[in-house]
Order: structure tokens, then sequence, then C-alpha cells
């Protein structure tokens, strides 16, 4: 078979793949040639920046079926009954780096991307149903602590405790990350959650508040700390390649996906406020519904252009879904398109990975890396008398909730049964058994053990005792012997994504 010949990037044949152009065989490189330049000076802008938060991650693509009705619920086209739509699918850490080992114990982004008949909808979620702060003016602060200190470019136990203990709304999502589920054994094995609570509206233009459960059906697997730290070391990319390998071998992961749904009303009136991220919705009060499976069943063909150049956004829904009063996702709609604009570029969605199925229409134009574009005969602006796309309520399908109070800085005002602690404390007293409340107080002993600053210290001893006294009153006695023993008897230090 004769090779097609190599080219430039405009598709002229290049002389030569091994060879500069020099004067004579030893003499100098000249500028001039351009193909060198061109492959020199490509190779120099291969990387983009790294997402700012999960940066470490992988991906698949797949297909989501329904299942079940909860057409009384919402409209969306991707959740009426027999839709089958095709999804992209994305694991993370938060907040290591690209190159971080995979095993590293942190909470796992778990982003879902369904391109439906009327425009693209991501689930932006995580393996956990909480989460550390509520209001997103605390999110770059939050993330500053859990990264590297600016001077030494080391990760901190000192700012990871402080900006925890002084930000007690955090107790429930530390809970959860120290406790077994911080550590899953693969992303297979794990659960899945939109984690906030969203709005669904129906065709009658009836409002639902709901959250999302996606239930592996590979059930859900933890690993141990010592072995997380083992395969750490010995193999980064543990969780990629398990998911990469499950999928090249036909063994397809799927999870079943469910929503709490929560009548319009009932949030005004349930015992805390449902819009708190920090808090999770009582089975009993608001049980499973199925919706549907979702199922990964094709590895990308090259990983730079379909997950690294993925952009996944809340602010991606469609008719019949919508955001809800909760002051995180309000931040994360401007956050996520504005990272991505930023990230790989002003025209980002026109890459294929972003491109939704169904038709764009609209007056946006140019951009660097522009791609598509209007024909010359469209009118450039709106509103226009020559036939261009006209904005349509009904079919946006939006949602909305009450809003007349003043403009204000404060606090959401606390409900009956709102507190920062409550959660975590019935996470830790009724959901975890003996063996799993030991592997737990192993695992903050060692991760407190790590805070050199006293008050630091103290407060954090102040943070699980309002979780649980008797929890607090160990880890006290535990960190004045120096520190726990884990199981195996080896000293062990587990603090987050360490
Ligand atoms: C106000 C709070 C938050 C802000 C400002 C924020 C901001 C960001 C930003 C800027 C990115 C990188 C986006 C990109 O470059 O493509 C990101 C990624 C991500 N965030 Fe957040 N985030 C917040 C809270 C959350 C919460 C509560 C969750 C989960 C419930 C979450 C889950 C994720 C996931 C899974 C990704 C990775 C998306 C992917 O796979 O590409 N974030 N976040």
């Amino acid at each position: 078979m004769t090779a097609e010949p190599t080219t430039t990037q405009t598709g002229t044949p290049v002389p030569s793949d091994d060879h500069s152009l020099t004067s004579g065989t030893e003499g100098a490189t000249a500028l001039h040639d351009r193909y060198l330049v061109e492959k020199l000076a490509q190779f120099n802008r291969e990387r983009i920046p790294e997402r700012i938060v999960h940066a470490k991650g992988g991906g698949a693509f797949g297909t989501f079926e329904v299942t079940d009705d909860v057409s009384m619920y919402t409209r969306a086209a991707v959740f009426q009954p027999g839709a089958v739509t095709e999804t992209l699918q994305r694991f993370s850490s938060v907040a290591g780096e690209q190159g971080s080992p995979d095993t590293w114990r942190d909470v796992r982004g778990f982003s879902v991307k369904f391109y439906t008949d009327e425009g693209n909808y991501d689930i932006v979620g995580n393996n956990t149903p909480v989460f550390f702060i509520r209001d997103g003016i605390k999110f770059p602060d939050f993330i500053h602590s859990q990264k590297r200190l600016p001077g030494s470019g080391l990760r901190d136990a000192n700012m990871q405790w402080d900006f925890w203990t002084l930000s007690p709304e955090s107790a429930h999502q530390v809970t959860y990350l120290m406790g077994d589920r911080g550590l899953p054994r693969s992303w297979r094995e794990m659960p899945g959650f939109g984690s906030h609570t969203y709005q669904w509206i129906n065709a009658a233009g009836e409002r639902f508040w709901v959250k999302y459960h996606f239930t592996s059906n590979q059930g859900n697997v933890e690993m141990g700390g010592s072995e997380a730290e083992l395969i750490a070391g010995a193999d980064a990319d543990y969780y990629r390649r398990d998911l990469y390998e499950a999928i090249e071998a036909g063994n397809f992961p799927s999870w079943d996906v469910h929503v709490q749904v929560m009548p319009y009303e009932d949030g005004k009136t349930y015992r805390f406020n449902p819009f708190d991220i920090t808090k999770v919705w009582p089975h009993a009060d608001y049980p499973l519904i199925k919706v549907g499976t979702h199922t990964l069943n094709r590895n990308p063909e090259n990983f730079f252009a379909e997950i690294e150049q993925a952009a996944f956004s809340p602010a991606n829904t469609v008719p019949g879904i919508d955001i809800s009063p909760d002051k995180m996702l309000m931040a994360r709609v401007f956050s996520y398109p504005d990272a991505q604009r930023y990230r790989v570029g002003t025209n980002y969605n026109q890459i294929p990975v972003n491109a939704p199925k169904s038709p764009v229409n609209n007056y946006s134009q140019d951009g660097s890396a522009r791609h598509g574009f209007n024909a010359t005969t469209a009118p450039v602006y709106a509103p226009n008398s020559l036939g261009g796309p006209v904005a349509d309520a009904a079919a946006a399908g939006a949602g909305s909730w009450e809003s007349d109070g003043e403009l204000v800085r404060a606090a959401a005002k606390l409900r009956s049964d709102d507190s920062d602690f409550g959660q975590a404390g019935t996470l830790y007293r009724e959901v975890f058994d003996d063996a799993a409340k030991a592997r737990f107080l192993e695992t903050i002993t060692g991760a407190v053990s790590g805070v050199t600053r006293p008050e630091v210290r103290e407060r954090a001893i102040w943070y699980w005792t309002s979780v649980d006294a008797e929890l607090g009153a160990s880890l006290r006695a535990n960190l004045a012997t120096g520190g726990a023993e884990t199981v195996d008897g080896e000293a062990e230090y587990v603090g987050v994504a360490e």
C-alpha cells in the first residue's frame, strides 16, 4: 500500500519528516523551513489550560433510555417515555492536576451531556449528593484551600482544615468524603448525583423541584485507604484505565437514573431549605422515582478532542428543565461557560463533541476559531423583518419562581430543621456501621494529624464534636497519643487528595 504524502496544515506535500533544511549537512538551520517551523509551533500549542478544577478525568460516550413515565413532571423530550438519547459522560477528581493519581481521596465528578432533540442538556454532578459550601461566592476560596500553597507549591492540611472548620456547612460533605464513599474502587462502581435541586416543568406548565440520582448497576464498591495509596503510586490512571478497558471488552457500565420529586409549594414550607446543597432530602419524604437507564458503550477515539475539549455546564438546560433558587447553582450557571470560553476558546460549542445534534439558530457571529456561520443572506440582528430566527417563550419551556425580596447579602432564613451538623451526624451515626465508624475515625485522625496550627487542630476537634460528641472525644484522644493505627497496623496519613 502506498502511503499518502505528509502535508503541511494547508495541504501542501512536505519534502521531509526527518531532516530540517540546513546550509550543507553540518550548517545552520534555515528559518524559512516552513514545515519545521509549523511542526514546532503547532507542537508548542498542543496543550490548552487544564480545567481549573476537575482537571484529571476520563470519559466515554453512551446512551440514555427512558424506561418509566415521568411526563407528569416534565415536558423535556429527553425524559419522555421511550426516548433514547446519545450521551457523553466524564468522570474526574476535583483537586488534583492533570497527572494526579486517580485514587487520591477526593470527591469524584460525574458529568453527563445528553444530546437531545431540543439542544444539549448537561447534568454536572458528583458522586456525593451534597457539597462543601452553599454560596458560590466562597468557591474560589474553598478551592484555593484544597489546592497548593503559592510559595512551596505543596498541599497543606492547615489551610484545608482552617477553611472547613470556619465553614461548618462543609461538615456533611467532609463526613461523606472521609468515610468509605470517599474512595470508590472504580468510576463504574460509584453512584452519581445532580446534587443541586433543579426545576422540572410539565406540559401544563406545573412546576416541581427535583434531585437526580444515578444508581450504579455495578454496585457501590469502595477500596481501603492503604490500597488506594499503593495504587496511587503504582498506577496513577487506575480509574481511567478501568473504564477504558471495561468498555473495550464490551463490559458496558450502566446506571439507573432516578429522581426525587418535591411539589413546587412544598419548597416554601419544607422543614429545611430544600435549595441548600449541603442537605439531602430524606427518601421517606421524597422517594426515588425511576426514569431510565444510562449506559456507557463507546470509548472516545481521541482523548483530547472528545474528553479534554468537552465542555459541560449546568447552564445547558432544555425546555421543561430549569435551575432553582440554589445560590451555588446560580453561580455555576455563570462560571462554566465563562471558564470554557477561556479554556477551550470562544467558539467551544462548535467543536464536534460540544455541538448539539439539533439546529443552532441565532445572531452570534465571529470570534476566534469560528467554524460554522450563517448564510450571507441571513439577517445579523433581531428584531428584523427578513425572516430571521425569532425567540419563542412557549418553546423555551423555562421555569421560574417567586422572588420579590430586597437585594441583600445574607444567608437564607433558617427553617426549623436547618443546621450545619445535623445531617452529618445522622450519616455518621445511622448510616455508618461500627467498622465504617472505626475506619472513619482513623481517616480523620490521620488527616487532622497533618494540621500543625494548634488553633486549627482545636477547631477541628470542635467540628467533629459538633457532628458527634463521642467522635470528637475519640479524635481528641487519638491526636493526644500521636495519631491513629490503621486496621492492619500501619500508620496512615490520608488527607483530601493527598
Ligand atoms: C459555585 C460553585 C462552583 C463553581 C464556581 C464551579 C466551577 C467549576 C469550573 C470553572 C469548572 C471547570 C469547567 C471547565 O473548564 O470545563 C468546574 C468543573 C466541574 N465542576 Fe464545578 N463548580 C462549582 C460547584 C460544583 C458542584 C456543586 C458540583 C457538583 C455537584 C461541581 C461539579 C463539577 C464537575 C463534575 C466538573 C467537571 C466537569 C467536566 O467533567 O468537564 N461543581 N466547576
